[in-house]
């Protein structure tokens, strides 16, 4: 059937309509809110290159995640900036961590919301990078015991997930391990399974104060260029355990998701990362764009996509947004 007895335009005509065919819809559940916890108390350090994201100190996040999880977002994503840093970033596995405090805080203070915590060193090494440094170079095999000891103290906190995202091999395998065999079987692990070397990380690395301080992350990180590899990326993470997979950016790797969601059964998750969120808020502030659609677009089509779960600094704007529409 074709023009002018089948017109698409029927099925566009006003809101109703447009609504009864709508293919992809977003909701509060979809979400995962990430948050920047710091030492001391009262603090609410506005992040230049995030406007509308903050650094809290666990007093402050605790009133915030309450908040989030009123909007009925399901799930927070810790990443924790320590007093002080080291060669063996040593704050990222301490008892007594930043995140382990906010993770332990939020578990006696807030019901009801999964506390999913980022488990990598570049916010606690002085040199920035993502695991142990020999000789110049990250030692894959040394980072393997931090990373687990890091997911271990993460769940005797009280964490309900973790977040690997440092991008050594064999982690996911290694803190599976780790947590069965300290009784923490029921803990989860959503795997940053596809994470490639992005430009799109620069905001968040102002936040987290993790800029490598020497080379770049490309040696662990992947190629921008690559697709094959993410699938071969995300089919290891899920024999070594992983329960949620993830392709990190969202924006430039539409492709990577479609692929992923058509490739594994697993629950898919995407990050919007913190360039994602700033070109938009940044385009915005000049007036070049309307900010508000832009987000609901950009978000959209990542689960247009294929992704199950959006992790966004967009979130609580996005389910206020969803509640007045
Ligand atoms: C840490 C980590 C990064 C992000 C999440 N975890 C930065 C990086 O790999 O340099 C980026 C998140 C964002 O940009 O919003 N490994």
């Amino acid at each position: 059937m074709f023009f002018p007895k089948y017109r698409p335009r029927r099925l566009r005509r006003g809101e109703i309509v447009r609504r009864m065919v709508r293919e992809t819809s977003l909701s509060a559940n979809d979400f995962i809110y990430p948050f920047f916890v710091v030492p001391g108390s009262g603090v609410r350090n506005p992040i230049g290159s995030m406007p509308g994201v903050f650094q809290l100190s666990v007093d402050e996040l605790v009133k915030d995640a309450a908040e989030v999880k009123d909007l009925g977002i399901p799930a927070i994503l810790l990443f924790g900036i320590p007093e002080a840093k080291d060669e063996v970033g040593s704050g990222a596995y301490a008892q007594d961590g930043i995140v382990q405090q906010a993770a332990q805080e939020l578990k006696e203070k807030v019901n009801d919301l999964l506390v999913v915590t980022d488990v990598c060193m570049c916010e606690y090494t002085s040199h920035g990078h993502c695991g142990l440094i020999k000789d110049g170079d990250v030692d894959n095999d040394a980072t393997l015991d931090l990373l687990a000891r890091t997911a271990l103290s993460h769940a005797e906190a009280g964490a309900d997930m973790v977040a690997p995202s440092d991008m050594m091999d064999g982690r996911v395998g290694a803190i599976r391990e780790t947590l069965d065999e300290n009784g923490f079987t029921n803990i989860s692990i959503m795997a940053y399974a596809a994470k490639y070397a992005s430009s799109f990380y620069g905001p968040f690395r102002d936040a987290a104060d993790s800029a490598p301080q020497f080379g770049d992350r490309y040696s662990y990180q992947m190629d921008p260029a690559n697709s094959k590899e993410a699938m071969r990326e995300i089919s290891l993470d899920i024999e070594e355990g992983a329960d949620i997979i993830m392709v990190k950016p969202a924006l430039a790797y539409l492709d990577v998701i479609r692929r992923a969601s058509r490739e594994f059964d697993l629950p898919l998750a995407a990050y919007n990362v913190s360039g994602e969120y700033s070109m938009i808020k940044a385009a915005a502030e000049k007036g070049w764009l309307d900010g508000e659609r832009a987000m609901m677009e950009v978000l959209t089509s990542i689960k247009r996509a294929g992704a199950d779960i959006i992790i966004t600094y967009f979130a609580k704007e996005a389910v206020k947004k969803l509640e007045k529409a």
